[in-house]
């Protein structure tokens, strides 16, 4: 971040009123309790500095670069990291699946089947600020990064980092693809997927998973749903799922939940159907993957 910037972070917080409170004990687990581990991290994975313009861009890409990688922390969740938690920097915004929370952070450059490259820099703003566009709907660790920050972003800063977004190469995600089912397993599970499908998900998702623009996510071409890991749709379809109210879409549409209405069976079926339908080429998923995902909220 500019110094700048910093000193009026500072400045506001030095602004809020005091308030008395004991500090609560802290319950972080071994090793991550050792504080003197800590300065190994950051000799390891943090650099000391500002953001140096790049005087070959425009002012506008720039912002964005500095937004995306200084405050937005997108890297957080959408780079792979090591065995320590360091980010891979050679990797950078190529899509993961986030440690700990088990969801998938799609890649987000421009790489046409798996990263941001069918959409316009118009619709990545939109997506920003309202958590929704013709393409998608946010949900889970995204919603919230939209509901509690980037709504509050101005149209000007959204916008840049669309366009610092759309300049990054295209760089699918590095994770393997989780099961290799066998062909004699996928045909009836495709052909149980389609019924379930036409009979419970056609009505909002489209008979071809088109979707329903600003409305219903589309299935068909989406990033999360033909993810290396299968993750995303098999909680969304257990558990259902919101977007956030935001300012420019307050009534947004509600996913419900089917964790009672289908088994672990029925949900490997339709699942694996909505990753291996309408032009998309995902691997299949096992009941066992969903029985992994449905003890956990
Ligand atoms: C706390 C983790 C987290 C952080 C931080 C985060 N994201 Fe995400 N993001 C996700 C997850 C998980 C998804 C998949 C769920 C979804 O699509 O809503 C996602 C989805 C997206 C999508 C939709 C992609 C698609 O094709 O549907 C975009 C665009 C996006 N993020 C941009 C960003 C930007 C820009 C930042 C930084 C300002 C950011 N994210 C920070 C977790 C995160
Ligand atoms: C009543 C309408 C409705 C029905 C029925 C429905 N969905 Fe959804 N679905 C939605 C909405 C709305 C969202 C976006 C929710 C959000 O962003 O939190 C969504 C999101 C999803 C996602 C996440 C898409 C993404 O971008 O990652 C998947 C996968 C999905 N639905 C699959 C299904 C399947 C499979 C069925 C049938 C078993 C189904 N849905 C039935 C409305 C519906």
């Amino acid at each position: 971040m500019s110094r700048a910037e910093v000193d009026d972070l500072f400045a506001y917080l030095k602004r809020l009123p005091a308030i008395a409170q004991k500090t609560p004990q802290p319950e972080l687990q071994f090793p991550f309790n050792q504080r003197p581990l800590l300065a190994v991290w950051r000799a390891l994975y943090f650099t000391e500095g500002e953001y140096k313009p790049d005087t070959t861009q425009t002012a506008q890409w720039n912002r964005g670069a500095y937004l995306v990688n200084g405050l937005g922390h997108c890297a957080a969740c959408h780079t792979p990291r090591n065995t320590l938690g360091g980010l891979k920097d050679k990797l950078n915004l190529s899509g993961a699946t986030i440690p700990v929370l088990n969801w998938f952070a799609p890649a987000l450059n421009n790489h046409p089947l798996h990263g941001l490259g069918k959409w316009t820099e118009d619709d990545i703003a939109q997506y920003l600020q309202t958590g929704m566009n013709r393409h998608a709907a946010t949900y889970g660790p995204m919603s919230e990064v939209i509901a509690h920050s980037l709504q509050f972003a101005s149209t000007a800063d959204t916008k840049a980092m669309a366009v610092y977004l759309k300049s990054l190469p295209a760089q699918a995600p590095s994770e393997k693809e989780s099961t290799g089912l066998g062909q004699r397993t996928l045909q009836p599970l495709m052909v149980r997927g389609a019924n379930i499908y036409t009979n419970t998900c056609a009505e909002c998702h489209g008979k071809q998973g088109e979707g329903k623009a600003n409305q219903f996510p589309a299935l068909a071409g989406n990033v999360n749903v033909i993810a290396p890991n299968p993750v995303n749709a098999i909680r969304m379809v257990l558990n259902g799922g919101f977007s956030p109210s935001t300012q420019g879409a307050p009534y947004p549409h509600g996913m419900p939940p089917y964790r009672v209405e289908l088994s672990n069976n029925d949900i490997a079926a339709v699942v694996t159907y909505i990753r291996r339908s309408w032009g998309n080429n995902a691997s299949g998923v096992a009941s066992i993957e969903v029985d992994k995902q449905r003890g956990k909220q």
